[in-house]
């Protein structure tokens, strides 16, 4: 494949952050782009795959087509991934995995539909050369991705190995951390352009504040990275990718007006956001304080309000109503003119906020559903 050759990619996300990562896919110059269920397919050639991989925020992975087809029984899955040749998208001496999502009455046993798919690659390099690549499933070289919705089968190689929520700079988390991808969706969902103060109240190992600060100042979300599976692949244009990581490190802003503000009440939690900050080498424009925010007030000054409370999912050791009810009463005494956005998966919790929101989001932390609510403080 020639890096201009346009090649169809599959960008998986997190529920409700679709429309964002289309926009953001849209924005490196992707084309043919159409939003799917946890996923946005997209157009590209090789430049964009690598800038989806490194300038992205919302993405966990970026899925690039190797062929699709129908299969109406596990023998004829076999048969069509046999016939591909395989070499051009594993070595011999690599490893590979198989992941699979699959939608599919004639496919129900999904394990199954996956060893198939496995046995038929191995058997593609057993025939030739009397040998094959060996399976890895916990770190792979290549990782195949098999996709069926009834009959139709997709396979398609994995461009950027870890998820891309392995930004590279947490070393250390809270109880209950954020997804650093949904985190950086949460951001990019409020009202954060022109604001003077950026400000997470409980901050936890200080996710949000790091996604905000990056998004502020142009930083890439995968800057801190070290290594993506597409520099694995046969066609790997090095030039092409130094490239790619010069122009958009060249747009990093060194200098930004909005003031960055965390506090955690729990010691140890902070000086965990304290690491994680200095790790992303964002100490100069974050200051994480250890503070309780029920005695916090930012009078006299304006900003945006972005937090994600204890919702007592992994911290069920709190009176969670109690919390939420006198994190409301903070906010309406404390800051005023202000704007705030909740992150939340406890929705009775909420209600003891004792505002209307007049926005609200639907995502997931993972399996829980969750709500980002705006609130206009007056
Ligand atoms: C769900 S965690 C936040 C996780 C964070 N978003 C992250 O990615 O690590 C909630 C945090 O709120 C903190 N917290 C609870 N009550 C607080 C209060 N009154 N003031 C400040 N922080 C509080 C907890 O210590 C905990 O770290």
């Amino acid at each position: 494949m020639s890096d201009k050759e346009p090649c169809l990619f599959t960008a998986k996300t997190f529920h409700g952050l679709e429309k964002i990562l289309a926009s953001e896919l849209k924005k490196i110059g992707a084309g043919n782009i159409k939003i799917l269920k946890r996923a946005v397919s997209f157009e590209g050639d090789t430049e964009i795959m690598y800038r989806a991989n490194y300038e992205v925020r919302t993405a966990l992975n970026i899925l690039q087509k190797i062929t699709e087809f129908t299969a109406n029984s596990s023998d004829e899955l076999y048969e069509k991934v046999n016939s591909l040749n395989w070499n051009d998208y594993i070595d011999i001496n690599e490893t590979f995995s198989i992941d699979k999502t699959i939608h599919s009455n004639i496919h129900k046993h999904s394990q199954f539909a996956a060893l198939k798919t496995k046995d038929a690659i191995a058997d593609f390099f057993t025939k030739k050369y009397d040998k094959r690549p060996s399976v890895n499933i916990k770190n792979p070289d290549k990782k195949i991705n098999l996709h069926i919705n009834g009959n139709k089968c997709t396979l398609s190689i994995d461009t950027s190995g870890d998820a891309l929520f392995k930004r590279g700079y947490r070393i250390g988390t809270g109880p209950a951390p954020l997804n650093e991808v949904l985190a950086a969706g949460i951001v990019m969902l409020t009202d954060y352009k022109n604001i003077d103060y950026f400000y997470d109240p409980m901050c936890g190992s200080g996710t949000i504040l790091i996604e905000a600060a990056r998004i502020f100042m142009n930083i890439p979300p995968a800057y801190s990275r070290k290594y993506f599976a597409f520099q694995k692949f046969k066609n790997y244009n090095y030039q092409l990718w130094n490239k790619i990581k010069r122009e958009a490190e060249k747009k990093i802003k060194k200098e930004i007006t909005v003031k960055i503000i965390g506090t955690d009440i729990d010691e140890e939690i902070a000086k965990i956001a304290k690491k994680n900050i200095s790790e992303a080498r964002l100490r100069k424009h974050i200051t994480v304080l250890n503070r309780d925010f029920l005695n916090t007030k930012f009078e006299n000054k304006k900003g945006l309000i972005v937090t994600n409370p204890p919702y007592n999912e992994r911290l069920k050791s709190l009176n969670i109503n109690k919390l939420y009810k006198e994190t409301g009463d903070t906010l309406k005494k404390g800051y005023k003119n202000w704007s705030s956005y909740i992150f939340s998966g406890n929705p009775d919790a909420v209600k003891n906020i004792g505002l209307k929101p007049s926005q609200k989001f639907q995502l997931f932390n993972g399996k829980i559903e969750c709500r980002l609510l705006k609130y206009d403080l007056y």
